[in-house]
């Protein structure tokens, strides 16, 4: 999708539809008051008569509203004005886009980033708008031989800022937006794929593809072999049961000064989950596609931060495997090294996405980290405690886990902390081990960050547990591409 940024007065847009709010109860805009006055209160009348209350979800398509260049004007329902939050605008943005959409027409002028919301400036408003646009008109038909096709399919969006003097600042929030949206793209195709495209061969090679679009990106990859020599044995013994052979990505963008410590985000990749030996019930198995999509969402971020160019250093490790039953898997009170020498007993191989990110943890040691942060499907658990709505957050870190809240907060991509206190370390006990990779059924999310926490000692780490907010079920199942706006936010408020 294009979009764009402008100033000036509805009725003097050339374009196939202008869009403007009409509130509750029937009260216009700003910008549908500028279309009534030139129309001759054309706007007022048919309010009047009762066509639109201005009621949240309405909306009615005019055509030839006299005065207007625009072929079309789209009202949209809004609900109350004093109404508005955050959430309210999201929605009333995402049906103005379905309804210009359905309309034929090829582009449109949105002035429904002019509407006010507390606290939020043309900036915010503008970016979130991009966001959600490019969001809501996502769709995943790649593997479909017969593709919905749209006759006359949108090309531009242009949204509005009120005078010319916000316009600058409309184009930066509109290029932040362009790129975020990019990369939750890019984080949804990948999570969408099948595990039979997705496999971590794959997944090695999107990011020598992503390498070889951005000169600021070096992308290497450890094999089995040199993962071996490394002492993984926590990794490989995840993927020591499946026939496809395991990837340790990495992407590291250089954007500021060497000396510069970096933000190292590790995502966790199980292209498949099926529990392994500790095999998982069939109902929803499928959705273990999406097992990579904390991998996915690190591959979105690193490819916005790219495409924007920041002035700062990060770096994405992408532990990749295949989590599956066979003669060569894991059984339950197998004991494995991991890099950090430390004694595992795994005594469910379906807590497999902890094996995986403790050894990608202590190899991202070696990029001297200014802070750790970690994007996992890792827990049922956090899907109990937070639904789907948010994502869970842990930290040893106070400050670094108040920056991921803001962030979320400020993206609208939220996250809940929950507690890391050393009380629940002895669920992890083992009688034979240093520890488990399970603590038993309370507190499962918890008792999953302080196995991870056992290997990210020497720094400021954080994890995001996205089991709940990576993805929805039903319907519309698919990838969200959370949390790649929060870690977007994080980053830009840190290259500041
Ligand atoms: N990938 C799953 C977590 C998961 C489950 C995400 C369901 C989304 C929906 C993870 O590898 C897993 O299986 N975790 C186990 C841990 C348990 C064995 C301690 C879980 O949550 O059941
Ligand atoms: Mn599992
Ligand atoms: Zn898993």
């Amino acid at each position: 999708m294009d979009f764009n940024i402008k100033s000036g007065n509805p009725e003097k847009q050339r374009t196939a539809c202008v869009i403007v709010g009409i509130f509750e109860s029937r009260r216009l805009s700003t910008a549908a008051k500028a279309i009534d006055a030139i129309s001759k209160k054309y706007l007022s009348n048919l309010i009047r008569r009762g066509d639109m209350d201005g009621n949240k979800g309405q909306y009615l398509l005019l055509h030839n509203v006299p005065g207007m260049i625009a072929d079309r004007v789209l009202l949209i329902g809004c609900g109350k004005e004093r109404e508005i939050d955050e959430r309210n605008y999201r929605t009333i943005i995402a049906n103005s886009i379905q309804a210009l959409n359905n309309t034929g027409s090829l582009d449109g002028v949105n002035y429904l980033s002019e509407l006010s919301i507390k606290g939020r400036d043309h900036h915010w408003k503008i970016r979130q708008a991009v966001q959600i646009a490019e969001h809501s008109l996502y769709q995943f038909d790649e593997l479909k031989t017969k593709k919905k096709a749209n006759r006359r399919p949108l090309r531009k969006i242009t949204f509005t800022v009120p005078t010319r003097r916000e316009l600058p600042q409309g184009e930066i929030a509109m290029q932040e937006g362009r790129a975020i949206a990019n990369g939750i793209k890019f984080t949804r195709d990948l999570a969408n794929r099948p595990s039979n495209v997705c496999t971590p061969t794959y997944l090695a090679q999107q990011a020598t593809a992503l390498g070889k679009k951005h000169r600021s990106l070096t992308i290497d990859t450890l094999e089995e072999a040199d993962m071996k020599k490394l002492g993984m044995g926590s990794l490989l013994s995840v993927s020591q049961g499946s026939a496809r052979p395991p990837k340790l990505i990495t992407m590291e963008y250089k954007g500021s000064k060497k000396a510069q410590k970096p933000i190292v985000l590790v995502g966790k990749a199980v292209t498949f989950d099926t529990g392994g030996i500790s095999l998982k019930p069939g109902a929803a198995m499928d959705e273990m596609k999406y097992d990579m999509c904390g991998g996915a969402s690190v591959f979105g971020t690193i490819s916005a931060v790219a495409e924007l160019g920041l002035p700062i250093n990060v770096v994405g490790v992408i532990p990749a495997v295949e989590n599956m039953p066979s003669s060569t898997a894991t059984n339950p009170g197998d004991i494995f090294t991991s890099m950090s020498g430390q004694t595992i007993e795994v005594l469910n191989t379906d807590a497999e996405g902890r094996l995986i990110l403790c050894d990608a943890i202590t190899y991202s040691e070696r990029f001297n980290p200014e802070v750790v942060i970690d994007i996992a499907t890792l827990t049922g658990a956090v899907v109990i405690a937070l639904g789907k709505h948010a994502t869970g957050l842990l930290s040893n870190h106070n400050p670094l886990a108040r920056e991921l809240l803001n962030a979320g907060d400020e993206s609208g991509d939220r996250a809940w902390q929950l507690p890391l206190w050393d009380d629940y370390q002895q669920q992890l006990n083992s009688p034979f081990a240093d520890m488990a990779n399970i603590g038993g059924r309370d507190a499962g999310t918890i008792t999953a960050a302080c196995f991870l926490s056992r290997f990210a000692e020497k720094y400021h780490w954080a994890h995001l547990d996205i089991a709940g907010t990576a993805w929805i079920s039903g319907n519309n199942k698919g990838a969200t591409g959370r949390p790649v706006s929060l870690l977007m936010q994080y980053i830009l408020n840190q290259a500041k």
